[in-house]
């Protein structure tokens, strides 16, 4: 099955970048803070809504695109914080429908130092989770210009894999392909150790009840065994739902789109390979033998995502 994608238009917006930048950043007010998690689960994650009426942002983000925050303060060293990217969680036409309103999914970081065992609380995912309603934060964006929608999504069925806050893009996504009404497959597989983690339940289950199209897959890793009593992950559902995905990633207009906790592709990648979906990848160097034995470091150099499949790990 060899496809020729120039023939199929696989053709992507033009989007303005950076338009604020670390230099030139715009303080906007929190419109929003809410809980996404079920108030059962230990850990804290917020989608948290920018007004970004009246500036140059508004109605210039993607699904799929970053903002920056920049958080107050000096990092050990005396420097100042860092810029860090979130991933925009609702769709380009904003949560207000004109583009104003954008979101982000923000988990609470909290650690334990390796050597001195104190707790630590990861600098900008707690102040941006701290704000409220009106405080005001600093911004730059959008960011991103390779994880989004092609221009004609209608050509295209769609098949997301995400873990954690992972799954926000494709919340973005899943609403922009909804509202063109979009009639090709969409399959969210989304990873989870605990039910009460998932997020945005009610809106994917809502949207499958709604849409024969629209297959939504929760993965719970620490609660649904596998028949052999393995964790299940968004990996294996290759193999677990295969009845379904098969049919679908073997259509040459299919694409793939994988964010999340990095490491997640290399099971993604031997999973398609095993199933001989290896359209989807570009083999630097061949790799032989079962693809569930390919060592993970060896692989990182002989095999990448290929045109059809786009990755935002981290
Ligand atoms: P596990 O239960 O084994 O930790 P979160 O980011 O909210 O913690 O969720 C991450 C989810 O992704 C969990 O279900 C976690 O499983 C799972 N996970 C961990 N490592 C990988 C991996 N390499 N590939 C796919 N899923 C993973």
């Amino acid at each position: 099955m060899k496809i020729n994608l120039r023939a199929m238009r696989l053709q992507f917006p033009q989007v303005e970048l950076n338009i604020y930048n670390k230099n030139n950043p715009i303080e906007v007010p929190i419109l929003k803070s809410e809980i996404a998690t079920s108030s059962a689960s230990p850990n804290i994650i917020r989608h948290i809504t920018f007004d970004l009426s009246g500036t140059e942002l508004a109605g210039k983000f993607f699904a799929g695109q970053s903002i920056g925050v920049l958080p107050p303060g000096v990092t050990d060293k005396g420097k100042p914080e860092p810029l860090r990217l979130y991933s925009i969680s609702s769709p380009s036409y904003g949560e207000d429908g004109a583009g104003n309103h954008h979101s982000t999914t923000v988990k609470r970081l909290i650690g334990e130092h390796w050597e001195t065992r104190q707790l630590y609380a990861g600098v900008c995912s707690n102040y941006l989770s701290s704000l409220r309603p009106g405080d005001t934060v600093k911004v730059t964006g959008p960011s991103g210009k390779r994880f989004l929608l092609p221009e004609n999504s209608e050509d295209f069925n769609y098949v997301f894999f995400a873990t954690g806050t992972g799954v926000a893009p494709f919340r973005g996504m899943i609403k922009d392909l909804m509202k063109k009404g979009h009639r090709g497959s969409i399959v969210l597989i989304f990873g989870a150790p605990y039910r009460t983690d998932l997020l945005y339940e009610s809106y994917f289950r809502q949207t499958e009840s709604e849409n024969k199209n629209f297959h939504y897959i929760p993965t719970i890793s620490r609660e649904d065994p596998r028949e052999d009593g393995s964790r299940p992950y968004v990996q294996t559902q290759l193999i677990d739902r295969k009845k379904l995905l098969y049919p679908i990633l073997e259509q040459e207009n299919t694409l793939i789109y994988v964010c999340g906790l990095k490491g997640m592709e290399t099971g993604i990648i031997q999973g398609l390979a095993a199933q001989s979906l290896s359209d989807y990848l570009v083999f630097k160097k061949p790799l032989n033998g079962d693809p569930y034995s390919w060592d993970s470091d060896i692989m990182k150099r002989a095999v990448k995502p290929g045109e059809r499949m786009f990755l935002e790990v981290y």
